[in-house]
């Protein structure tokens, strides 16, 4: 805590990358965890452009499914100190894998969903993308109203290519940031573990925060080992009084 104490203070680029761990203690059911299946689905058989065209409807009712559940949780703890450490740090950068919403009802701004959000939906043939709120839908698969074709979840599904601008976005902050802050992830999807990767080899400080080992924890300078919603606080208290 002390070497910790002694690297991060006001003047910091810190960046900070979460996944689903994160949000484990709001309710929300991690992807790879107890929990990670609807029905007897995995989340990588439904996530994927394939299942989609297959069975829209399918794919639609679990999003539509985990979009209430999404609209039910509040911000934990751990949200609570990511947003905190937006205020305190001059130069700040959130990526998120998550698509819950969270960090934004947190209070965090400087924020990129790398992976989309489930509460907003694209039309597969025009350029319409709109907010869906958190009520259930009524139709379902959901048209487009300016178009009449199929909708689809704004999100990054498996095999799906990554907003460039995004991306950029991310790299620039990451190549020079000075301290970053992983939260929750198994790293089992490979760019944000790249991304870590990258900063720490621009000489980034590498702090995971985790209850397990994941893949990124070889290469983490510090793996903290708990649960986000106790560790951060913690942190936050050690660092600000
Ligand atoms: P995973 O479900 O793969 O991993 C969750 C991680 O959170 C694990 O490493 C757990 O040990 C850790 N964890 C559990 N409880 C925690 C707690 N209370 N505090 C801190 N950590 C905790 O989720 P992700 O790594 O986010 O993609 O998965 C990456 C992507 O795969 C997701 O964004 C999603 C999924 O397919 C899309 O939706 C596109
Ligand atoms: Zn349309």
């Amino acid at each position: 805590m002390e070497n910790i104490k002694s690297i991060l203070n006001p003047n910091k680029r810190v960046g900070v990358l979460t996944g689903a761990g994160i949000s484990h203690e709001s309710g929300i059911p991690t992807f790879r965890g107890a929990g990670g299946y609807w029905k007897e689905y995995k989340a990588e058989e439904l996530a994927t452009p394939q299942a989609f065209q297959k069975d829209p409807r399918l794919v639609w009712e679990w999003y539509d499914y985990r979009r209430g559940v999404c609209a039910k949780a509040q911000p934990n703890p751990a949200h609570e100190v990511v947003y905190k450490m937006e205020t305190y740090f001059s130069d700040f950068l959130l990526i998120t894998q998550n698509v819950d919403g969270l960090h934004r009802r947190a209070g965090n701004q400087k924020i990129l969903e790398i992976h989309g959000n489930i509460f907003t939906a694209r039309c597969t043939s025009c350029s319409n993308q709109f907010s869906l709120g958190n009520e259930a839908l009524k139709e379902i698969p959901l048209k487009c109203e300016r178009c009449g074709s199929l909708t689809r979840p704004h999100i990054v599904w498996f095999g799906e290519s990554y907003d460039t601008d995004l991306l950029d976005r991310c790299y620039s902050f990451l190549a020079s940031c000075d301290v970053l802050f992983v939260i929750g992830t198994s790293g089992q999807v490979s760019v944000p573990v790249y991304m870590a990767q990258y900063s720490v080899s621009k000489g980034a400080y590498c702090i995971e925060v985790n209850p397990e080992e994941s893949t990124v924890s070889h290469f983490a300078n510090q793996l903290l080992k708990g649960k986000a919603g106790d560790i951060l606080p913690k942190l936050w208290e050690e660092l600000t009084n």
